[in-house]
């Protein structure tokens, strides 16, 4: 159980680390992304500005100077800001944002082609703007700035491509990975500190379910004991039908939650007879139509008391239908073949065993082997015949093991096995 738990944990622990890492890696490299594209802005319109000494002559009226200026301004260009800076193309606009001026790198010629194709173009707005741009497996960014004086008035408007450097783009993108790598070791490390905290308050949460769930069996087995120990006399009948049940379910291969309710069934089957008065329940003899009509109604009793607790749900089946017949001829409900519930089936022929070999106030026992042939002759009408077969395999076993123990022998098996199937650790 204990290691279920542990598995259950470092799953749950190393899904939500997973999950953590993803969102929270996701947000660091976009926030980091952010910042770089900052950074690369800025400095691209560091450059833009300091073109802001050399757009005097877009005042010059005289053409003559004007085109001579022009030259000077795009040589500086050319050989500043292209040649050892990282701008692949400049344009200048003058504050009409007329086109005055495009200096470009012959060697960057397919990026301006690239741009070219590019769907939006962009605007000579009032104030700087940027997009990013990949071509052929690097990055560009296009920026679009207006070059002002130091009164702040706009003489110009700047458009360029700035080429990040792939050597600045490869620590760039190491610093990213850094960054992402960061958070998801800090995560996945958190996750494992909190693993044994959550492993020992798991620890004390199964200590005290196993402790209730010990004590509500404990509770189930005394209800069911004064209930048998009225209707028989002893509450041994409870023991070995509980037994046999757990062994027939081990045999063919039901869950431990079948088994589970199975047992809780077992010993609760008969709790509505604490609503049969005792003339009835002890009555030596035959009992009349009237008397079995109500001791036939221990079934919707022992429902009414199981049915309001969600514990005893899974008992449900065996209390509910425990006097069906294969056939279709038991009661209550009439219920026939596969169509009762497994865990009731299964019942049947336990209970049926159990009356027959033990004794009872209107007759004697009778034999194993006789209980066996008596048995058989009800397979397929009162039993289900693959599950009578099954038991039958294992009747050896269980009259040597169950039937002929004695009560403290049952009673001590019983304990090993609500362990095996209730106990938590
Ligand atoms: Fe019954």
């Amino acid at each position: 159980m204990m290691r279920q738990v542990r598995n259950r944990i470092i799953k749950r622990l190393f899904f939500v680390a997973l999950l953590l890492s993803v969102l929270s890696g996701t947000a660091v490299f976009f926030l980091e992304i952010k910042k770089v594209d900052e950074h690369v802005l800025q400095l691209a319109l560091k450059e833009a500005q300091s073109l802001s000494d050399h757009v005097a002559f877009l005042s010059l009226r005289d053409e003559r100077d004007f085109a001579l200026v022009r030259e000077q301004v795009a040589e500086h260009i050319m050989s500043d800001h292209i040649s050892r800076g990282n701008f692949v193309v400049i344009e200048l606009y003058d504050p009409d944002r007329k086109k005055v001026l495009k200096v470009s790198d012959p060697d960057y010629e397919q990026v301006e082609d690239a741009v070219g194709k590019q769907p939006r173009k962009m605007p000579l707005a009032v104030k700087a703007d940027y997009r990013k741009l990949y071509i052929d497996g690097l990055l560009y960014i296009q920026v679009s700035s207006p070059i002002s004086i130091a009164s702040g008035e706009v003489v110009a408007y700047f458009e360029g491509i700035y080429r990040m450097d792939p050597g600045a783009m490869g620590a760039i993108n190491m610093r990213l990975l850094v960054s992402v790598l960061q958070v998801v070791l800090v995560i996945f490390v958190t996750a494992a500190a909190m693993y044994p905290v959550i492993i020992v308050l798991s620890r004390d949460m199964i200590r005290l379910s196993d402790d209730l769930a010990m004590a509500n069996m404990g509770i189930l087995e005394a209800l069911g004991s004064a209930v048998s120990k009225r209707d028989r006399g002893t509450n041994s009948h409870n023991y070995r039908v509980t037994l046999y049940a757990i062994r027939m379910a081990e045999a063919i291969g039901l869950d431990r939650e079948g088994i589970k309710g199975l047992v809780k069934g077992a010993f609760l089957h008969d709790i509505g007879k604490i609503g049969v008065s005792d003339d009835i329940l002890n009555k030596p003899s035959e009992l009349t139509r009237e008397e079995s009509r109500l001791m036939e109604a221990h079934v919707d009793h022992g429902v009414d008391i199981v049915k309001n607790y969600a514990w005893l749900g899974d008992a449900f089946d065996v209390v509910m239908y425990h006097h069906e017949k294969y056939d279709g001829t038991g009661y209550r409900t009439g219920l026939r073949g596969k169509d009762i519930p497994l865990k009731a089936r299964i019942f049947t022929i336990v209970d049926v065993f159990d009356a027959l070999t033990s004794r009872r106030p209107y007759r004697d026992p009778v034999s194993y082997h006789e209980a066996l042939r008596m048995m058989r002759e009800e397979r397929g009408t009162r039993f289900d015949p693959d599950l009578l077969n099954k038991f039958m395999a294992i009747a050896p076993d269980l009259h040597r093991d169950v039937c002929l123990a004695c009560d403290d022998r049952l009673v001590g098996m019983l304990a090993d096995l609500r362990t095996v199937y209730f106990g938590a650790r």
